[in-house]
């Protein structure tokens, strides 16, 4: 969603404010602003697109202070355009915010405030807010009016819907005021009395690896002086300085062309990473220190329910799969926008698993808070430590494959499908539904699966031939069966969102009670046709298709001499155990739209419409 940054402390601020939204720039590029405090005047600057063209209007007009706030938004209300781009100033232009997040009663203030003579500039929801907090600084009573905090205090006593907030105003010079409820907002302290405020700690970790975490509900005051945290009605509050785990070049390409060419190239480290101290070989089980003191409550569940989103519910399909077949325990797998509204039954004994990259999507956030609150035990899958999500199960296990900056998830699906494996392990050998071999088969095989990784990218130019071929397809249709359906899913899903080519992931069988009727020599099929226990049934599907002209490019095993001789291309991947062929067959699919969106001039790392973390419903 919309990325927010501030700053204040004794460097001219505008430079800091551009590179710290650069590297939110991920979360929404529609527009970009800054509000520079200065002389007892906000000077703000915006501009619709992408940062650079804020860049170039900042040189243009260059603007100086030591403290302000910045924006890059992903539009929810009112279309990306100048007039709608954050910082939005209040009637007087003397207050100035920036928002993360959704005012769902918007409309409502905005009748209430026009009819007190107030003038929208805006089609947004943001604008309202500071409207307001001016009104109740000039207008209200009592201690609205003693400070910029109050007011902002007591402006969000009247909002409904999420928020991740900062505020600047001339009538109380010196401080930015934040606020979270439902987006995600740190505070990096720096040195020197420096402090900035972020949505992520991708826009600080330049200058500070010491960041708090603010909780839903939490404001806080950042003047030059420093910070202090406070909940309303509840006067200060204490939240712990956290020390980021990764570094600058970690959000940075590396020498990639995209963000998502070098993530998808990782693979075999983050693999590792995700595995590192975690496998027990010989006992065939796993140590998962986030799941310590869990053992009881896991022997004695009766039922997962996973919960998530996009490509993090595709590596959830996997895990049902995995931990019906391999830990016998009953398991549905929920899109979490779904699961939240539906009224679903939890029963006692119920672990409900979030799955989420950002550990800030708010459809799942909020289905897990649903799961909670019905009394389920909630273990989180998570990348992004010190998220909101891991902030609240009651345990959990980190993917460690380290920042994910790519709005195309790839090295972090990878690693969610391990985890889930490793899970399973454990569940299965807890409860005595994996034995020590079957357990020690799947420990042996997941060590295997960076090198096969690193194998598979070798073949990176040839699947660009590939994608040179079929770059101009107007629909893809993908086909797996098995552990494998999921994978055709999220094959489809990674076309689709950075080439913008129609593509559906069907379970292969399912495919001649419909979409075969899409099926003609137009249509490129990739079918996941490893050598596992469902081969032959994908076999025949691979018949149905060729006899009806299609061309199908088919993932099969690197010994498989058979069906290269049936399909039109053929990309080897490794053998390894059935329920871990997914991941195998999903990093050429990666790379295969990864090349064709490339070839296509599209923005792999910054697709239209799309954001790394969907912080609204
Ligand atoms: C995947 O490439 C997309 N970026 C999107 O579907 C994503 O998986 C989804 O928004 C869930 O995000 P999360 O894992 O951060 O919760």
């Amino acid at each position: 969603m919309c990325g927010i940054v501030g700053y204040i402390g004794e460097q001219q601020v505008a430079p800091l404010l551009i590179q710290g939204l650069k590297r939110l720039e991920y979360r929404g590029y529609d527009s970009a602003g800054i509000v520079v405090s200065k002389n007892g005047h906000l000077e703000v600057r915006k501009e619709a697109g992408k940062i650079a063209e804020l860049e170039k209007l900042i040189q243009a007009e260059p603007v100086e202070g030591w403290y302000g706030i910045g924006h890059t938004r992903w539009a929810t209300h009112g279309p990306p355009n100048t007039r709608n781009a954050h910082p939005h100033l209040s009637e007087k232009g003397d207050f100035a915010v920036v928002h993360n997040g959704i005012i769902e009663n918007a409309g409502t203030l905005r009748k209430l405030l026009q009819e007190r003579g107030h003038v929208f500039t805006s089609d947004t929801d943001t604008e309202v807010l500071v409207h307001l907090i001016e009104e109740v600084y000039t207008t209200g009573e009592g201690r609205a009016t003693e400070s910029l905090e109050r007011a902002v205090e007591t402006a969000l006593t009247q909002i409904e819907g999420t928020y991740g907030i900062a505020v600047v105003s001339t009538r109380d010079p010196g401080k930015i005021v934040v606020a979270r409820l439902g987006s995600p907002l740190l505070i990096g302290v720096g040195e020197n009395g420096e402090t900035f405020v972020a949505s992520d700690a991708a826009a600080v970790i330049a200058h500070t690896r010491d960041v708090i975490y603010l909780n839903d509900g939490d404001m806080a005051t950042i003047t030059k002086g420093g910070y202090t945290v406070h909940r309303p009605k509840h006067g200060p509050v204490d939240r712990p300085i956290n020390r980021v785990d990764w570094d600058l070049s970690e959000v940075e390409r590396g020498g990639y062309d995209h963000f998502m060419l070098k993530e998808i190239m990782e693979q075999p480290e983050t693999l590792r990473e995700t595995m590192r101290g975690r496998l027990l070989e010989e006992e065939g089980g796993v140590k998962l220190g986030g799941l310590q003191g869990m053992d009881e409550e896991l022997r004695q569940a009766q039922r997962v329910v996973i919960l998530g989103c996009g490509t993090s519910w595709h590596s959830g399909v996997i895990g049902e799969y995995l931990l019906e077949d391999l830990a016998r325990i009953p398991c549905e797998v929920e899109y979490a926008s779904e699961f939240r509204y539906r009224r679903a039954v939890v029963e006692p004994g119920t672990i409900a698993i979030p799955i989420s990259q950002s550990g800030e999507t708010a459809d799942t956030l909020w289905a897990m808070r649903e799961a909670k609150q019905q009394g389920a035990t909630t273990l989180g899958i998570v990348n992004a430590v010190g998220s909101t999500i891991p902030r609240e199960t009651d345990a959990g296990v980190y993917l460690h494959a380290g920042p994910e900056i790519g709005v195309a998830s790839t090295k972090a699906f990878t690693s969610q499908v391990v985890v889930l494996a490793m899970i399973t392990v454990h569940l299965g050998r807890l409860r005595g539904t994996l034995t020590q071999s079957r357990g020690r088969e799947i420990v042996r095989a997941l060590k295997q699966l960076p090198e096969q990784v690193a194998e598979i990218l070798k073949m990176d130019d040839e699947i660009k031939k590939l994608a040179e071929q079929y770059k101009d397809s107007k629909n893809f249709l993908y086909l797996g069966r098995g552990y494998n359906f999921p994978a055709a899913l999220e094959g489809a899903l990674k076309l689709k969102e950075i080439s913008y080519i129609h593509a559906e992931g069907y379970p292969a069988a399912e495919m001649k009670h419909g979409p075969i009727a899409l099926i003609d020599e137009n249509m490129p099929v990739v079918v996941i046709a490893p050598k596992d226990a469902v081969y032959d049934k994908v076999r025949s599907n691979i018949d149905e298709v060729k006899a009806r002209g299609g061309c199908i490019i088919a993932v099969v095993s690197q010994d498989d001499d058979e069906l290269e001789k049936v399909v039109d291309h053929v990309i080897r991947i490794p053998r390894t155990h059935d329920a871990l062929t997914p991941i195998l067959a999903s990093v050429p699919l990666q790379l295969l739209a990864y090349h064709i969106a490339v070839l296509r001039g599209a923005n792999v790392d910054q697709p239209r419409n799309l954001a790394k973390s969907v912080t609204v419903e």
